[in-house]
């Protein structure tokens, strides 16, 4: 049986905080482990270059990214697991999707549509101001990654449908003029990324500043618990775990009988001191080990260097004979 290809990549811009492990790398991990799923993970660094113009920390959130999903569990061995920019190949396949993608279709992108917007809104004569053309043809660098390793399923956050619909989009056309060489792609949207709330109660993301840094000290992630927001309400006064940040977090974590005992503190009046108390705790400990790892990881860039160049040597393997395939489709290579 061929196995289901499953990819993914994520951008190498942050540092890994909560919402980013419930939403992706523990679903991801655990998908790996399937037998029946051959994994695709990579750090977009590339991807980073069209919205982050500070070299050290395209670098530094590499480092931490790569440490993230090792101290995770990912093991290297069962997935591939690569850097963007050591696979050249996507790069070229670029190119032959930019020639066939249509310039009105990255019009309608989301991305640029609102960095149009905010030009209008802001008053300026240039609607296109400082946008640079890497954010205009993202989505087909995007469809680059996806297409060179004949990804069945790619699972992703809400706001990246509309890419992979552009990818689907993109991928028909090439096969419709020059036979059929890619294998069209599904969407798989994370559901659980959508509930974790942040420090100010809103989704957690680090275009709103309110994460939880996945693998702080131990002191300062007490300390960020403790900075969540909650109401008003004294100890004794019931209250509602369903709008309750506190609760939300601590259930993507806990399993549903844990969930059910602290449905019933809340009724109860738990003190807002108390809760956030109980979180700290049980989220240290699913995640001190995690932590020591990652420190220990964080302290040896070699190792993680060399397990990104491995990575990349496995996955270009699979790269190179489909990008033959398709550079011989357009008309690209030998005379003779
Ligand atoms: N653009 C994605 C994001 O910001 C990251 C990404 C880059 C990606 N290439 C990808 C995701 C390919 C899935 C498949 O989240």
């Amino acid at each position: 049986m061929t196995k289901e290809i499953v990819l993914t990549g994520i951008t190498t811009t942050g540092i890994p905080h909560l919402g980013n492990y419930v939403g992706a790398i523990r679903p991801a991990i655990e998908a790996s482990l399937s037998k029946d799923v051959e994994s695709f993970l990579f750090l977009a660094d590339y991807h980073a270059l069209i919205k982050c113009h500070e070299p050290a920390r395209i670098i530094e959130s590499s480092k931490a990214i790569a440490a993230t999903w090792l101290a995770c569990g990912l093991n290297p061995d069962n997935v591939m697991f690569y850097r963007q920019s050591d696979i050249p190949e996507i790069l070229e396949l670029n190119w032959l999707l930019t020639s066939v993608t249509a310039k009105g279709l990255m019009n309608r992108a989301h991305a640029y549509k609102a960095s149009v917007q905010e030009n209008l809104d802001a008053g300026n004569q240039d609607a296109d101001k400082g946008i640079s053309m890497g954010l205009f043809s993202y989505p087909v660098l995007m469809s680059a990654d996806i297409l060179m390793f004949n990804a069945h399923k790619v699972p992703v956050g809400k706001d990246q449908v509309q890419h992979l619909e552009m990818c689907r989009d993109i991928a028909n056309r090439f096969n419709h003029i020059f036979g059929d060489t890619f294998t069209i792609p599904q969407v798989i949207v994370e559901e659980s990324s959508m509930i974790m709330p942040g420090l100010d109660g809103r989704k957690m993301s680090k275009s709103y500043n309110n994460t939880i840094p996945l693998f702080e000290s131990e002191k300062k992630f007490k300390k960020l618990i403790n900075k969540v927001v909650t109401n008003s309400l004294e100890p004794g006064e019931p209250k509602d775990p369903d709008t309750c940040s506190l609760f939300s977090i601590y259930s993507a974590f806990a399993t549903d009988s844990e969930i059910a005992d602290k449905r019933k503190a809340y009724q109860e009046g738990i003190a807002w001191g108390e809760a956030k108390k109980q979180l700290f705790e049980y989220l240290n400990d699913i995640l001190k080990d995690k932590r020591e790892d990652y420190n220990r990881l964080m302290d040896d860039p070699a190792y993680l260097e060399e397990t990104l160049l491995k990575g990349a040597d496995k996955a270009r393997e699979k790269a190179a004979p489909l990008l033959a395939k398709a550079k011989k489709a357009v008309g690209i290579g030998p005379i003779v």
